[in-house]
């Protein structure tokens, strides 16, 4: 019966060593950042598709499932989703920030799990990095 306590001290240990890691390195989009996408935005915000013979566009032409939709933006603010080096000019960042009863608060009020603060410094500091995307090219 040790055995998951094991576990949980090692898995205890691992996270808070990366956690400390990441502060120091360069963030990778592919592991880190993508993630959070895939879980909180990708519903509302990827390729056209048809479920259950409806058609879904992407939100405000928004994609976020490939590196040249996240540049590029949705109808509201072309090119300035995201901005290399500027985490204060990219919308994709600000609307996490926003007052929940704001239109433009993402994700919707309880349409996804809120993005956490951490999650928020990772993508602000993959921003300020230059917003790289290494061999990462998503959803053609
Ligand atoms: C449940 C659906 C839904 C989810 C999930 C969602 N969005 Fe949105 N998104 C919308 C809608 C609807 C709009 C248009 C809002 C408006 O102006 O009324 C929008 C607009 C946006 C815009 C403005 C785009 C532009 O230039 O016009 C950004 C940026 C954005 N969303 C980012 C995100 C991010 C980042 C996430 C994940 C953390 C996310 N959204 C999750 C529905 C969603």
């Amino acid at each position: 019966m040790k055995t998951p306590i094991l576990t949980v001290t090692l898995f205890t240990l691992l996270t808070s060593w990366s956690a400390n890691a990441q502060d120091a390195t360069t963030v990778d989009f592919a592991k880190q950042i993508f993630p959070i996408l895939e879980a909180k935005c990708l519903k509302c915000h990827q390729k056209e598709r048809t479920e259950n013979g409806k058609l879904i566009k992407p939100k405000h032409g928004l994609r976020l499932d490939n590196a040249e939709g996240i540049m590029k933006g949705g109808k509201e603010y072309p090119n300035e989703n995201v901005v290399a080096g500027k985490p204060d000019a990219s919308w994709l960042l600000k609307t996490l920030s926003l007052p929940v009863d704001d239109d433009l608060a993402m994700p919707p009020e309880g349409k996804a799990d809120p993005v956490t603060d951490a999650e928020k410094a990772l993508i602000k500091a993959w921003i300020e990095q230059g917003a790289k995307f290494g061999d990462w090219k998503g959803v053609e």
